[in-house]
């Protein structure tokens, strides 16, 4: 038997006892004639005791120990006459009688210990050791937890389980599919799923009325902190459903992950609300509501006084920064600075201080103190706070103020990564409409259906941008989560969706017409949503980098850089697969 007990588990009543232990050696400190060594498991960290004088050949062997050596220990437990109270094991140690070098380690490249010197890359090259670490081990933790929590909840709701295929057909999420060559059918490819969401419609027209899915969603796009090219969805569908029930029924999934992990009640319900008025109120579909600073906006106060700027711009917005009027030029101009940084690219702020000797603004030329008041009284300023005001295209201004929003937040610690303020955001658009070339693109995907008010536009292709989706994202504290629609179930409606989306009929029926000839067979009205499930982890482990909770990750290039793939494949399989590189 390798050991008896894990490391983790022993404690003051187990004084006396003999046990065997296994696990990797942390740390080994020698003391002249006392030797400690830390040895750790998954379970946690027990110290080990070897003495000059008890057993000077073991005490040596101790000592030759190096960091990660796998070793098992047999001895006796003992009370520790130095305790310490940060471990759990910290009253006890082990009297070493019979020590054995299970494996040797070589020096690993950064320390494995709960805070490592070792650098992103580094930590991806050896992640499984970085895995040791139990800051790092207690996020799959986590995220095991959370799983069963789901599984738990959406089978008392009466969802069922099932796998959908990996090697398909593309289902347009939105980005670009990794795709897989047959060597059977040469010249065809399958594509890895960017969601189930075809699969989970015909499970819905197959009867199954309740699916889950813990899976794997792969999409080729531009990798950010919270985005992964391999990620795991939370996939949800039901039949004979409207949008009020898909959102009880998923608000009741997420209180129950609030409250058996974080023991958090939410009685009242989720706040709800439209699109239109989160790109208004703050600039973004995903607002962060863990802090106020919604938008005001001020054309007509500010406009026709001579100020160019704000005479020349389709709106002038701003927010609030609530006791910032005490902020330096230096403070302000980095802000400045911060808008004007190319990813945002705004041109400036005008700021309104109200100070002890009133309100004071950077364009005073322009205004008279009694127009400056107007401003205050839309903002509910109060002595010592900051106005910042942004002017310039509407939909730019707003996307660039939400930024510095986000960004004054941050500053002055509004978003406190263990409050968690959820939001349904709910009447997307159907549609939205490239700039440069005009077509039309489907908001959440190409399977979502008009509401029943709009579908006559749809199908006309008239006011195309007014069609509004019982489409919703689940937001909390900034993060979208995850978001679902009702769906086309209809084949009319689902051939002019891809009309209006610029496919041809034959296209449409190429790429879709399993779906479209299944809405023939009798589907049920239905609908469903997709939580982002590596995003829900991260966020409830109060962090925001999805690559934590992740075992294996890629990193921002699309790098797995420990086993190093993408990488070439033999000549012998490319001929097999009838593919030649080019370059
Ligand atoms: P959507 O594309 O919004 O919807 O995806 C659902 C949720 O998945 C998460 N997510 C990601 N997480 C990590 N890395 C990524 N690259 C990534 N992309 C998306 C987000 C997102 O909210 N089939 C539809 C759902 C439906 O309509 O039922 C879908 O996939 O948290």
């Amino acid at each position: 038997m390798y050991r008896t007990h894990t490391c983790g588990e022993l404690r003051l009543p187990d004084a006396g006892k003999t046990v065997t232990l296994a696990g990797w050696v942390q740390r080994a400190r020698d003391l002249g004639g006392m030797t400690f060594v830390d040895l750790r498991d998954r379970f946690g960290i027990t110290q080990l005791s070897f003495n000059m004088e008890r057993d000077k050949a073991l005490c040596e062997q101790a000592r030759q120990l190096g960091r990660e050596f796998v070793v098992q220990a047999i001895g006796t437990v003992r009370e520790r006459e130095s305790k310490n109270a940060n471990i759990p094991t910290g009253e006890i140690e082990l009297i070493v009688t019979d020590l054995k070098v299970l494996n040797r380690a070589n020096t690993p490249p950064f320390t494995i210990e709960e805070e490592t010197d070792g650098g992103d890359e580094l930590r991806m090259k050896y992640r499984y050791l970085d895995l040791r670490r139990s800051s790092i081990r207690r996020n799959f933790e986590l995220r095991h937890r959370m799983a069963i929590e789901v599984r738990n909840y959406l089978s008392a709701q009466d969802f069922l389980e099932v796998e959908t295929p990996v090697l398909i057909k593309s289902t347009p999420e939105g980005a670009r599919d990794f795709v897989v060559p047959s060597r059977m059918h040469q010249g065809e490819f399958y594509a890895l799923p960017q969601s189930p969401q075809t699969f989970k419609q015909l499970l819905m027209v197959a009867g199954f009325d309740r699916y889950f899915q813990i899976v794997k969603c792969f999409r080729d796009e531009d990798l950010r902190q919270d985005r992964q090219p391999e990620f795991t969805q939370i996939d949800c569908e039901m039949a004979f459903v409207e949008q009020e029930d898909i959102l009880n029924t998923f608000e009741g999934l997420a209180k129950h992950l609030f409250r058996s992990i974080h023991g958090l009640e939410f009685d009242a319900p989720f706040p709800r609300m439209s699109f239109d008025e989160a790109m208004k109120s703050y600039g973004c579909d995903k607002p962060d509501l863990r802090f106020g600073m919604r938008f005001h906006e001020l054309n007509d106060f500010v406009q026709g006084k001579g100020f160019k700027v704000f005479d020349d711009a389709e709106l002038v917005v701003g927010v609030n920064a609530e006791g910032c009027a005490n902020w330096s030029r230096k403070q302000t101009d980095a802000l400045i600075d911060f808008v004007k940084r190319p990813q945002i690219g705004a041109t400036g702020i005008v700021f309104v201080k109200w100070t002890e000797e009133g309100l004071k603004s950077t364009v005073d030329k322009f205004f008279a103190h009694e127009q400056l008041q107007h401003w205050a009284e839309r903002f509910n300023m109060k002595q010592g706070d900051m106005l910042c005001l942004m002017a310039g295209k509407a939909e730019r201004t707003r996307k660039q103020l939400n930024e510095l929003r986000l960004h004054l937040g941050d500053l002055l610690g509004l978003r406190d990564p263990k409050a968690f303020k959820p939001l349904w955001v709910i009447d997307f658009p159907l549609l939205e409409q490239d700039e440069e070339s005009g077509r039309w693109h489907a908001m959440h995907h190409p399977f979502t259906a008009p509401k029943p008010e709009d579908a006559q536009k749809l199908i006309d292709q008239q006011d195309l941008g007014s069609v509004r989706a019982n489409a919703y994202d689940l937001v909390i504290n900034g993060t979208e989560i995850g978001g679902g629609s009702i769906r086309i179930h209809d084949r009319a409606m689902q051939e002019a969706m891809f009309r209006v989306l610029g496919f041809t009929d034959e296209d449409a029926r190429y790429k879709f017409g399993f779906l479209m000839d299944a809405f023939e067979y009798g589907a049920p009205p239905h609908g469903g949503c997709a939580f982002g499930f590596d995003r829900w982890v991260a966020l409830f482990g109060h962090r925001t980098d999805i690559r934590e909770f992740i075992a294996f990750p890629k990193n921002n290039a699309g790098r797995d850089v420990m086993i190093d793939a993408p990488s070439r494949i033999d000549a012998e399989q490319l001929t097999e697969l009838g593919i030649a590189v080019k370059s």
